[in-house]
């Protein structure tokens, strides 16, 4: 059974998933074409540089390091501006109940996210005391589908991987969970997130019974 619960942020904790998405869509309108909500699911979980690049293919753009450096600044002030004004109420359905629960079953908790605008959200929303450790962007070098910010967050924990269950809305964020040896819950669409070892809406749907139960689909 699982000692420790690992969360990624976007989407999972905090509704900001959506942000990046409205922020990646008005560059790619302003670069002359409109992105699809199946390129915002593959950008899910990815870094800015690396989903830039995939934006600019997907719009078959070409652009130097400058110009990427620019575009990737930009976006990132969009989506600065998105969430300037929020607060408690952007935390997702059941966070904070499920979160307590499994405080109080002496289970440990971590954050673990690519975003380099963690300590703003984080801040904002008032999430910081619901988690034992926090990693984000600016703690290590790969952004998902690499496993090292799970594998980080476990090491911060003292914990193998094979005690840790990750919380994901991204398919990056899956591979990277199994890449590092965890099990992993999908929160969201059963058929997007199809790699998941189990899908749920949201974490209104889970609770310590059910988390003893999650079958193993094996490893990538
Ligand atoms: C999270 C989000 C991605 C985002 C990445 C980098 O993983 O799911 O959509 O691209 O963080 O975020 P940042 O805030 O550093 O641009
Ligand atoms: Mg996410």
């Amino acid at each position: 059974s699982f000692s420790v619960c690992i969360f990624d942020m976007d989407g999972v904790i905090v509704d900001t998933a959506r942000y990046h998405f409205l922020a990646w869509k008005k560059l790619a309108g302003e670069l002359g074409f409109e992105l699809s909500p199946e390129l915002g699911e593959q950008l899910k979980g990815i870094g800015r540089l690396e989903a830039l690049n995939i934006v600019l293919k997907f719009g078959s753009i070409k652009a130097n390091e400058k110009d990427k450096q620019k575009l990737a600044k930009r976006k990132n002030n969009y989506y600065l501006e998105f969430i300037s004004k929020i607060d408690e109420s952007e935390v997702l359905p059941g966070v904070i109940t499920f979160l307590k629960t499994l405080r109080e079953a002496k289970l440990k908790t971590a954050l673990a996210t690519v975003s380099k605008n963690a300590s703003v959200i984080i801040e904002k929303t008032g999430i910081e005391k619901l988690f034992d450790v926090i990693v984000d962007g600016n703690m290590i070098k790969n952004g998902k589908p690499d496993p090292e910010v799970f594998l980080k967050a476990a090491e911060m924990l003292e914990v193998s991987p094979q005690e840790c269950i990750v919380f994901e809305d991204a398919v990056a964020g899956i591979e990277a969970a199994h890449r590092a040896g965890m099990k992993c819950i999908g929160i969201g669409n059963p058929s997007v997130l199809s790699k998941a070892d189990f899908v749920i809406r949201n974490l209104k749907e889970i609770n310590l019974g059910v988390l003893e139960k999650v079958p193993s689909k094996g490893a990538f």
